[in-house]
């Protein structure tokens, strides 16, 4: 065997020269170190230049090439042109920005590169640390259970999955024939898509996704939850969850959770709720009131890289019932069995409370940044980014030509430029030019929403790095932009 050629030649994919890659990579850091510190001085998004789009249609790349080379290929067409969100005045979406240390320490986890499902190694306790500190914010019990997960959809799905399961045990086995019947899920009209691919993924139908009206804060109706319940009962269907938003994509509106939490347990309805982001000030004694009901959920997904400002990505389910939770997603095969000592021993298996068998070291950053910062410094940028949401508010509704479209519960202003004598159609023609116009020049990045048909500018404020100054600059550019499109009959300049 020892004389084989083949063995002769064996290889490894660690450098030949270590010292040239420890030199490339201190370099690297300097250069991050730099963007990260500069950030404010560029635009916040940039267009791709064709030469940059044609560049990653190169066929695949059979030999190799020097990381030298391969850094400034990325110095040159990729860093350029990323997202913006690391950005002050990027407020698309809901979005959070990263941290320097988050991003070391994503470094740190990928040079470990554990993979986090199984196995007595540290990530597992890390991990478990993390979902205990998550069970401490929302009040949820010591005996709940917890994952992290890639973000809010996949953290939705998964409660929904425990949610379905357990309505009727067997439904693991048979599939949803073990229900006589069918299953009915209520959400208001304003809840994230996500929910409803979740509620198409585990086999009710998106039909049977009840899409409860909203009051004019954009809150679910409870009179019109009770009576959609109370028909579908009548009608042989079975409600079987009720989904309450911590924080609406579109406007931040925060349901009545409190009150939901207690329909749904006359109704024996699973309680779910979607705080991707507006869970987060649970962690603010003044929002006591508005997020009660948060800690009777039967499940809550939230967002570590939203409203937590954590690098992507990385969100987390809870559920109080940590049975329901395992029968769920717990498996039994030959090669997963745990073991009194050694690798196999450890804590529970992540893939007891998950679909994932092979899941990175998520939790390091997590873990790294909630110590850094403490949690009253996060008290106080969460309690920073709703103040901004309201200083930006009264620069709407003190400017002439400016319109605000819904109430700021949260950190989510939605707003319009509307010099007069337009219709609505124009209107949102008008708006959606000017955001356009605002990102191409790389002022600011809000995204849009349709309130009532009324296409809106939205600014959804999770940005540790945004200043007072910036809405104004946003509001500024709002008005001369507008002006120049209204001007030139609002067609693009
Ligand atoms: C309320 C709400 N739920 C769910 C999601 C989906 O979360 P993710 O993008 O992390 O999958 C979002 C995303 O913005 C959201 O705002």
């Amino acid at each position: 065997m020892k004389n084989d050629p083949v063995l002769l030649q064996e290889e490894t994919l660690d450098p030949a020269d270590w010292n040239a890659l420890r030199t490339l990579g201190h370099k690297m850091i300097d250069d991050m170190f730099d963007y990260l510190q500069q950030v404010r001085q560029r635009p916040v998004w940039k267009a791709i230049p064709a030469d940059t789009k044609q560049h990653f249609k190169n066929s695949l790349p059979y030999l190799p090439q020097q990381p030298e080379n391969i850094y400034q290929e990325f110095t040159k067409h990729i860093l350029p042109y990323t997202k913006g969100n690391i950005h002050p005045r990027f407020w698309s979406w809901v979005e959070g920005g990263g941290t320097p240390l988050g991003m070391l320490a994503d470094m740190l986890a990928a040079g470990m590169n554990p993979n986090n499902a199984i196995g007595d190694h540290v990530a597992m306790y890390v991990e478990n640390q993390v979902i205990d500190w998550s069970k401490q914010m929302f009040g949820f019990p010591d005996s709940s259970t917890g994952i992290l997960l890639s973000g809010g959809s996949i953290a939705n799905i998964t409660a929904l999955i425990a949610a379905r399961n357990q309505y009727n045990k067997n439904i693991r086995a048979k599939g949803l024939q073990a229900v006589n019947g069918q299953l009915v899920v209520y959400t208001s009209s304003e809840t994230h898509t996500c929910v409803k691919k979740a509620i198409e993924v585990i086999g009710v139908g998106s039909d049977y996704l009840r899409l409860v009206p909203v009051d004019e804060h954009y809150r679910i109706r409870l009179d019109a939850l009770r009576d959609m319940i109370a028909s579908d009962k009548q009608s042989g269907l079975l409600p079987f969850c009720i989904i309450g938003n911590a924080g609406t994509v579109n406007t931040g509106a925060i349901d009545d959770l409190d009150e939901l939490a207690s329909i749904s347990k006359k109704e024996a309805c699973w309680f779910h709720v979607d705080g991707a982001f507006g869970a987060i000030p649970k962690l603010l004694p003044e929002f006591e009131q508005q997020l009660a009901g948060i800690e009777k959920a039967d499940s809550l997904a939230f967002d570590f890289h939203k409203w937590l400002y954590v690098n992507y990505e990385v969100g987390c389910v809870l559920i109080r019932d940590g049975d329901a939770h395992r029968n769920a997603f717990s498996v039994s095969a030959n090669y997963l069995l745990s073991h009194e000592k050694g690798l196999a021993a450890g804590p529970e298996p992540f893939s007891n409370f998950g679909m994932e068998l092979s899941r990175g070291f998520k939790a390091l950053k997590v873990w790294m940044s909630l110590k850094e910062h403490g949690i009253e410094k996060y008290q106080r940028l969460i309690r920073q980014n709703i103040q901004q949401a309201q200083f930006l508010s009264k620069l709407v509704e003190q400017a002439d030509n400016f319109e605000l479209l819904a109430d700021v519960s949260l950190n989510i202003v939605c707003y319009r430029y509307n010099p007069g004598n337009l219709s609505e159609e124009e209107l949102n023609t008008l708006n959606k030019n000017i955001l356009m116009q605002l990102q191409e020049q790389g002022i600011a990045a809000p995204s849009y929403t349709l309130l009532q048909g009324r296409y809106a500018i939205r600014v959804a404020i999770t940005n540790h790095r945004s200043r007072l100054e910036d809405f104004e600059i946003l509001i500024d550019a709002t008005r001369r932009i507008g002006k120049e499109l209204y001007e030139k009959n609002y067609s693009l300049v």
